[in-house]
């Protein structure tokens, strides 16, 4: 089945260096049919602008949640903040964490040596270019489709987790930081979404564990994306990264500190999310959709570009050990609430999306068993 991922349909092209190129007029291939593309200004501004725009969809913004009081010795205290992240997960799929226990500093220099890489040379880069067959390194497309319609985006992709797949030699040499602070920022994040599977596992009343053990407990996967999207001439007219929702578990997303771009679907709107200082993003991937049975759903979601500020944003995804059958925890399962997906590996389930690029909901959605 791997064979048909063995090399990409047609030539690459950085988007990098078509933005940087200087043209007026994007190329057909990263062009969206109209009903695809960002519908102006609604979609370009910011939550605060948003309110004196004028335009239709009301100015809100995903949860913000201070994790604090979850290391707090004070019972009550801790369970407000169960009930805020499960009040999150299930009317949002979507929420920012502050206080998470990863510094502000490891945070900065993160972004910082990813700016770094991305500014360095074409040729230097290219060193490290990806094939469909991993996706690990550098790329600039999502899915072997010929003929597809591209993102407005490169990307360089990694493994941390588990460990086995794990291979610093294939990280950027340069700039000189750079393994290290990956390195660390692997350290750090994989932790934290250690803590937030207990927090899910509790709030859907399968004991703190269940939820990391299904995922494979030390041998989960854990890999890192980190998105550059360039500067767009015609951003009403493409993506940076077209609707989708992740496959995985659960994913902590690094935004840019500077630029907004990532907006989420809330009631067949498009919902731009603000972030706020130190803030993680968080969201829930289809593999918890399956775990919980859907009381959790992975939410579609996407991002817009603009003609004045490059963007990066670093996506860590925490994944099953991939050949572990994922279903519905049983105790999620009724008499009134059957299992509404059939068991499934990981490596099966990924495959549709390497193979397709991003496509909405529809491989989850295509998953549910007929009732
Ligand atoms: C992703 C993603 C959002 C962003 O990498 O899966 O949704 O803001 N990224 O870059
Ligand atoms: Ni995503």
């Amino acid at each position: 089945m791997m064979s048909c991922l063995q090399s990409w349909p047609e030539p690459i092209v950085r988007v990098q260096a078509l933005s940087e190129s200087g043209i007026r007029a994007i190329p057909e291939r990263y062009i969206k049919p109209l009903s695809d593309r960002p519908n102006r200004p609604d979609t370009s501004a910011t939550v605060a602008a948003k309110k004196n725009s004028g335009t239709s969809s009301p100015p809100i913004n995903i949860p913000v949640i201070d994790l604090q009081n979850l290391f707090s010795n004070d019972q009550s205290l801790c369970d407000e903040t169960l009930s805020l992240v499960s009040h999150a997960c299930r009317e949002w799929g979507f929420f920012q964490i502050v206080n998470h226990g990863v510094s502000p500093e490891l945070m900065k220099s993160a972004r910082k040596t990813w700016r770094e890489f991305f500014s360095l040379p074409p040729d230097v880069k290219q060193e490290y270019a990806n094939s469909p067959t991993t996706y690990e390194g550098y790329g600039s497309r999502l899915g072997v489709q010929k003929g597809a319609i591209l993102d407005w985006s490169d990307y360089f992709f990694l493994h941390y987790m588990p460990r086995s797949q794990r291979n610093e030699s294939k990280w950027p040499q340069l700039p000189p930081s750079c393994r290290k602070v990956i390195a660390e920022y692997g350290e750090e994040t994989v932790k934290l979404c250690g803590r937030l599977m207990e927090v899910l596992s509790i709030n859907l009343g399968l004991g703190k564990e269940y939820l990391q053990n299904e995922f494979g407990g030390e041998n989960i996967g854990a890999c890192l994306r980190v998105n550059f999207y360039p500067k767009c001439p015609q951003p009403d007219l493409t993506l940076g990264l077209s609707p989708h929702s992740d496959p995985g578990g659960l994913t902590l997303l690094l935004p840019d500190d500077d630029v907004s771009g990532l907006q989420i679907r809330k009631c067949n709107d498009w919902v731009t999310v603000k972030p706020v200082p130190n803030a993680f993003i968080v969201n829930v991937g289809d593999q918890i959709q399956v775990l919980s049975n859907a009381i959790y759903k992975s939410v579609e979601h996407r991002v817009i570009v603009n003609a004045v500020k490059d963007r990066v944003s670093l996506a860590l995804f925490y994944n099953p050990k991939s050949d572990l059958l994922i279903e519905p925890a049983k105790h999620l399962v009724t008499e009134d609430r059957p299992a509404l997906y059939p068991p499934m590996t990981f490596d099966e389930y990924r495959l549709y999306i390497r193979t397709k690029g991003p496509c909405g909901k529809a491989q989850v959605e295509s998953l549910k068993s007929p009732r």
